[in-house]
């Protein structure tokens, strides 16, 4: 098998991620910039306060990396930088320095797409994880089902119509003014929203109906949940006393009650695209596996609704650890290390290659 050694690039939203990765999946070095609480202090990102975030911090990161590893870039293959999809003012820092070190080093620039490494990531840490397996990811950006049929093959089943889940944490949370507790005054939406829903003393005391049961296809949607619990958020701050933070007093149910919604919703449109998967013969029947990732992956809830579909169907459940779930920078390097052990998606000759939106 082809050895190699791979420096990866990712900016494609609010994190600054560098990581130096081997063909056998040993992360040499690693160094990681996230801007989440500047952007929570905004709320939510503006897309040049990131860029310019990105843009002050991109070189430290790298050299992070690259001195934990203690390799010379004469070592180095190759260098895989996120292009798409993503904010495209952060994608342009990440390309544009990418393609400086590939200039200044001699080697040649890898294209990574953002998603595909989600994906991938899981097969850096279970080896025994084989092409074709389906793909969940959910994040605060994306949110898909999807065969991947090969490193740069996948099938996509479904998708979000409108926001994806950890946005719409993020948005719920901010509407419920969860920052003003100092106990999630750090936190994303999404982990707000998971510690508030555990306090919950009766998950059902808000009734929430599940989006798009009678819909064949496999898509995703969000806007139904958000505006069930926007329409209770404003019932219960007008029966009921909000608190000097601004905060109902059953916030905890409120949260509960969402976030089974939102898991429900998950697993239905999953389990859906399982069963099209296999009709249409796109997953052997033997060796079936789920690989899900992405910031909402993180979710402890929704991954355990996740792991009940995937025994009823006979899957086997991946998800990689948290760090390796949220943007990073080892999970560029490694697409980069799939790409390089297959001799695709390698360009000695790269300024034609541009960043794209989508
Ligand atoms: O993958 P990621 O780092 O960035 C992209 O969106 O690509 O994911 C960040 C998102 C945020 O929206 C955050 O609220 C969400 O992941 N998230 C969670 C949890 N932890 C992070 N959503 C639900 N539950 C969580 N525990
Ligand atoms: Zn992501």
């Amino acid at each position: 098998e082809k050895h190699g050694i791979i420096l990866g690039i990712e900016t494609s939203c609010d994190d600054t991620g560098c990581a130096i990765v081997d063909t056998n999946g040993n992360i040499l070095g690693e160094a990681l910039n996230s801007q989440h609480l500047i952007h929570l202090n905004n709320g939510g990102i503006i897309p040049p306060i990131a860029q310019d975030l990105h843009r002050q911090n991109i070189e430290n990161v790298v050299n992070e990396a690259y001195r934990q590893s203690g390799v010379s870039f004469k070592d180095i293959d190759a260098i895989a930088t996120t292009i798409k999809p993503g904010l495209p003012m952060s994608l342009h820092i990440g390309t544009k320095y990418g393609k400086h070190l590939c200039r200044l080093h001699n080697k040649p620039f890898m294209p990574i797409h953002h998603m595909e490494a989600h994906a991938l990531t899981a097969r850096m840490h279970d080896k025994s994880i084989e092409f074709p397996f389906m793909v969940l990811l959910i994040s605060g950006g994306h949110c898909l089902v999807a065969v991947a049929k090969d490193v740069d093959e996948f099938l996509l089943l479904g998708e979000s119509i409108d926001d994806a889940p950890g946005e719409a944490y993020d948005k719920m949370a901010r509407r419920m003014k969860l920052k003003n507790l100092p106990e999630y005054s750090t936190m994303s939406g999404g982990q707000a929203i998971e510690t508030a829903a555990r306090k919950s003393d009766n998950p059902l005391g808000f009734k929430f109906t599940t989006p798009m049961l009678f819909y064949k296809d496999c898509n995703f949607s969000m806007a139904g949940i958000k505006n069930q619990v926007f329409r209770h958020l404003v019932r219960e701050e007008k029966e009921n006393n909000v608190t000097a933070d601004g905060v109902i007093p059953k916030v905890n149910n409120l949260c509960a009650a969402f976030q089974l919604c939102v898991t429900r919703h998950l697993c239905h449109r999953l389990q859906r695209g399982m069963e099209y998967a296999e009709e249409k013969g796109y997953i052997p029947q033997e060796n079936k596996t789920l690989v899900v990732s992405g910031g909402a992956a993180c979710n402890n809830f929704i991954a355990e609704g996740v792991q009940m579909v995937c025994d009823t169907l006979g899957y086997k459940f991946v998800r990689p650890p948290p760090k390796l779930c949220t943007d990073n920078g080892v999970m560029i390097a490694w697409n980069g290390i799939e790409r390089w052990k297959r001799n695709i998606g390698i360009y000695k000759d790269f300024e034609h290659i541009e960043i794209e939106k989508s």
